[in-house]
């Protein structure tokens, strides 16, 4: 079947990646590998720039991610698999970028000015935080791609890498990338379980290899319905979290869920032990397939030194073009 296109994306490895993850990218990812030319990388250095106080363990997040990954249905034989740090050619794009970039262009990204109010203690207020996107268009036109697969929170981003190609190309007078398209993924936007953003300094998350205790303890932990004191009480299921647990993850279930809610005869403590038993169903065979992924050391790197290998091959050549362009002495193989 002929590709529609070549996909990128990447993913920061700062810590486990949860319910959250696999709804909102990576059950996209995976369905995108039949469809689509893929590039997925582990981007270490976008990571370093908010974990740069402590970077201990970031190769084990890494390591982590990539077997969750790869059991939630990512394939080494469809996608190209590798980290950002291995490939040296991501710098100097984002070095080549940079320097085509107007300082106004990165200001004006809504996502930096608020990501340095959030993470105040991690004092991201630095020069490599602020060409954050830029180095993201390095990443996405580094393989020229077309497509990249985001949440609406990244669009700035696209959009800015869309107007640094322009400007690339209109200064130079050539054409080396595409323009890439942000394809929207129509996910329902999950909320952690005590309903502000999941997130992990919140801890409100489950896993993707979280175990079956703590599992169940977090899902009867969840908040329910307030207005609701009794089981005689008739619920509000359309405001309940529970409830959009279920509408995510039981579709086949929500219909007698309301029902049952509206009309008193489901409690909530039988109703999370039910969503509970739906969630470890789901997280079940992930949690099973990273043991065994983790279980075998050599799996991982053999993975990673072959995408390597292979993004390694393209990054040149584009960097080679890029190279060109700006009357830079050419690299040789
Ligand atoms: N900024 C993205 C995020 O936080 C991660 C990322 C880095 C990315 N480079 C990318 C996503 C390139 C898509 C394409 O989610
Ligand atoms: Fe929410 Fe379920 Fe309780 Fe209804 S019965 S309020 S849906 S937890």
């Amino acid at each position: 079947m002929a590709k529609k296109g070549r996909i990128f994306s990447g993913m920061r490895p700062t810590g486990p990646l949860h319910l959250g993850h696999l709804v909102g990218a990576l059950e996209n990812w995976v369905k995108f590998q039949d469809e689509y030319d893929c590039i997925y990388c582990v981007v270490d250095w976008h990571a370093l720039m908010s974990e740069y106080k402590d970077p201990t363990e970031l190769k084990t997040n890494i390591r982590s991610m990539v077997a969750d990954w790869l059991a939630c249905g990512l394939s080494p034989d469809k996608s190209l698999i590798f980290v950002q740090s291995d490939v040296p050619e991501h710098l100097e794009l984002c070095m080549a970028f940079s320097i085509v970039t107007p300082i106004p262009w990165v200001e004006r990204v809504p996502t930096f000015k608020e990501q340095v109010e959030a993470l105040q203690e991690k004092e991201v207020y630095t020069y490599a935080f602020l060409g954050y996107p830029v180095l993201q268009a390095a990443d996405i036109c580094l393989y020229k791609a077309d497509t990249v697969p985001v949440g609406d929170d990244q669009l700035p981003h696209l959009e800015l890498t869309r107007e640094i190609v322009r400007r690339f190309h209109n200064l130079y007078g050539v054409q080396v990338f595409p323009e890439p398209e942000a394809r929207l993924t129509r996910t329902p936007r999950l909320l952690g379980l005590d309903r502000r953003k999941m997130s992990k300094s919140y801890g409100n998350f489950i896993a993707l290899s979280e175990e079956a205790v703590s599992l169940n303890k977090k899902v009867l932990g969840m908040v329910t319905d307030e207005t609701r004191i009794r089981k005689s009480d008739p619920g509000h299921p359309d405001t309940c979290n529970v409830c959009s647990y279920y509408r995510v993850f039981a579709q086949d279930r929500v219909e007698t869920v309301e029902k049952e809610c509206t009309g008193a005869l489901r409690g909530c403590v039988d109703c999370k032990r039910e969503l509970a038993e739906i969630l470890e169903n789901t997280v079940k065979p992930i949690r099973a397939r990273r043991e065994e992924i983790l279980g075998n050391s050599d799996t991982i790197d053999a993975i990673l030194a072959d995408g390597k290998a292979r993004a390694a091959s393209i990054a040149r050549d584009t960097m080679n073009e890029v190279r060109d362009t700006l009357h830079l002495p050419l690299r040789k193989a």
